[in-house]
């Protein structure tokens, strides 16, 4: 099937954000341990850049593995965690660090999911959202872009596992895809 990338986002734009949130978070958590709990598989790549662009000592890194999608493109509403966090969070300052927030199942699920380990705090910062295909309502508290009701691949976001490792953000265009 012949497929066309139509970029949305460029690696250029997604890098200036992602310093931007970067720079806000440091000054919101500076004097705080902040844990960043970045979501696989989506956000490996934002999570690395963003941990890099936090400039705070009292940081530590961990991930949640989830998985929400088989191989198609809607949500199933059924989270899965495919792996658990290293450590425990209680009293702990959490930031939630999601590559898209869709119908919001997902985050809302793993919101509960943290809350019930008594963390002192969760936030979310995620890099895009889509607010025409909320189901639940959730407050990102850091937001990269907000984006129109297209599905989108690269810079970690896969569809059906391909895409993943492109540098900027697009749209496959294609027979058969929505
Ligand atoms: P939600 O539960 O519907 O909010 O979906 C969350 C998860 O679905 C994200 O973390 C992504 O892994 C995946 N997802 C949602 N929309 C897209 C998209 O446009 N492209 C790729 N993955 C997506």
């Amino acid at each position: 099937m012949a497929e066309r990338l139509v970029t949305l986002l460029s690696a250029e734009q997604i890098g200036e954000r992602v310093r931007e949130l970067g720079q806000k978070i440091t000054k919101d958590y500076q004097d705080r341990f902040l844990v960043l709990v970045i979501v696989l598989k989506g956000s490996f790549v934002f999570g690395a850049d963003l941990a890099r662009a936090i400039d705070l000592r009292d940081c530590r890194i961990d991930f949640l593995g989830t998985r929400s999608y088989g191989e198609g493109t809607s949500s199933s509403g059924v989270v899965q965690i495919t792996h658990d966090l290293s450590r425990p969070i209680d009293g702990q300052d959490v930031l939630i660090v999601e590559d898209i927030v869709d119908t919001g199942l997902t985050i809302a699920h793993l919101l509960d999911l943290l809350r019930t380990r008594k963390p002192r705090s969760v936030r979310i910062c995620s890099l895009l959202h889509k607010p025409a295909r909320a189901k639940v309502e959730v407050k990102i508290d850091y937001l990269g872009f907000t984006i129109e009701d297209r599905f989108v691949v690269g810079y970690g976001l896969d569809f059906a596992e391909r895409f993943r490792n492109l540098p900027f953000i697009g749209v496959v265009e294609c027979d058969g895809t929505r």
